[in-house]
């Protein structure tokens, strides 16, 4: 049967909440063995600087995705992005890019990062496919198993906000940095 494109299915994406927990280690359970913990993921809900979000679909509000990024003054962390098996290679993954690089824009954040497992080639390029660059690697960052982590960068497209000031007599330079 041929996959759906993801003009053909709805999605929306909220702030996770506790009730969607389950939902999401049982995607996790899915596509990885050596995935995180209920109880990490209850803490990211906790954590002031972590922005964890939810995809689902608005008829069942089934859960078909999910990110963690951490944003830390300057720059965003992403720790985690997933979609549910079945819904992969649909745009789901493109839509949670998109929206943490909105996030990067509308919070001036110049610089996005991230850690994959060397191994985890379908990750990387999906990575790569949206512009991120490979930094370096940390040796065996990971355990079970033990394997490098490649670190990965992009440069997020900051718009600077417009500011509409009237100068008046302008040719004055003493009203120079006087509110005006
Ligand atoms: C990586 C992941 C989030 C991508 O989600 P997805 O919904 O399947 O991605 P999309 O359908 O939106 O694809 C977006 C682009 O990435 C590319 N891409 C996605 N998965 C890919 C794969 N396995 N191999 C190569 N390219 C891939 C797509 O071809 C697409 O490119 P296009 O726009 O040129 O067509 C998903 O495969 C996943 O959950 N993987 C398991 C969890 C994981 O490894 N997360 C990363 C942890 S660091």
């Amino acid at each position: 049967m041929p996959k759906l494109k993801l003009k053909e299915i709805k999605i929306k994406i909220g702030k996770t909440r506790n009730k969607n927990l389950d939902s999401i280690i049982n995607i996790e359970n899915q596509i990885t063995p050596f995935g995180m913990k209920k109880s990490q993921y209850a803490d990211e809900l906790l954590n002031p600087i972590s922005h964890f979000y939810v995809v689902c679909i608005p008829k069942t509000d089934e859960v078909v995705g999910y990110v963690i990024f951490w944003m830390i003054e300057k720059l965003i962390e992403i720790h985690h992005i997933a979609v549910s098996p079945k819904y992969q290679k649909m745009g789901i993954g493109h839509a949670l890019m998109k929206f943490i690089l909105d996030q990067a824009r509308q919070n001036e954040i110049p610089e996005i990062y991230l850690e994959v497992r060397k191994s985890n080639m379908g990750a990387i390029q999906f990575y790569q496919r949206f512009g991120f660059k490979k930094q370096g690697t940390r040796k065996e960052y990971y355990q079970n198993p033990v394997e490098d982590a490649l670190i990965y960068k992009k440069k997020s497209k900051i718009q600077f906000r417009e500011i509409n000031t009237t100068f008046k007599n302008r040719s004055r330079d003493s009203d120079w940095g006087k509110n005006i």
